[in-house]
């Protein structure tokens, strides 16, 4: 396992569209592992592809006290919403600033595992959050789009 780098607001990649994935390769496997690797290094709880500079629907997704329940999802898909949510958000890619989004209290998320077998998760507040906000950066958005109101200086924890 390796830590990958971590693109930051301003590279275009981030900006970009991904591309599905139809099957499981070695070389996805060991994208998975550093992207958890990555992820766990940097204290977040949430890193999608794009972020490591690659164009596929992919993400993982830890919010436990632990750090030890990764999620994996692959091609993940919002089919449910409920409810509403306001509160601060963060982003490895915009490192030490924080903003105000609003999403919704409820997500019902269909995608494949690791094991590329079809799953749906149900998440409410932070992993609810943190599914909206990675499914986004796999349509090459941002949650700073979506701030309201001013950035601001946060510790870089998510
Ligand atoms: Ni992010």
């Amino acid at each position: 396992m390796a830590i990958r780098k971590i693109r930051k607001i301003g590279d275009s990649i981030l900006t970009k569209q991904t591309k599905e994935i139809s099957e499981m390769t070695p070389r996805l496997e060991t994208l998975i592992d550093d992207m958890l690797e990555t992820m766990y290094d940097a204290d977040g709880v949430g890193l999608a592809a794009p972020q490591v500079g690659i164009l596929k629907q992919l993400v993982v997704i830890d919010v436990s006290e632990g750090a030890d329940q990764p999620i994996v999802l692959i091609n993940p898909e919002i089919i449910e919403t409920s409810g509403e949510q306001t509160g601060d958000e963060g982003c490895l890619s915009v490192p030490g600033k924080a903003g105000k989004v609003t999403r919704p209290n409820y997500v019902k998320v269909k995608a494949l595992d690791r094991n590329m077998q079809p799953v749906e998760l149900e998440g409410t507040e932070l992993l609810a959050r943190a599914m909206c906000h990675e499914i986004d950066h796999l349509l090459g958005i941002l949650y700073v789009e979506k701030v309201e109101g001013e950035l601001h200086d946060n510790r870089p924890e998510e």
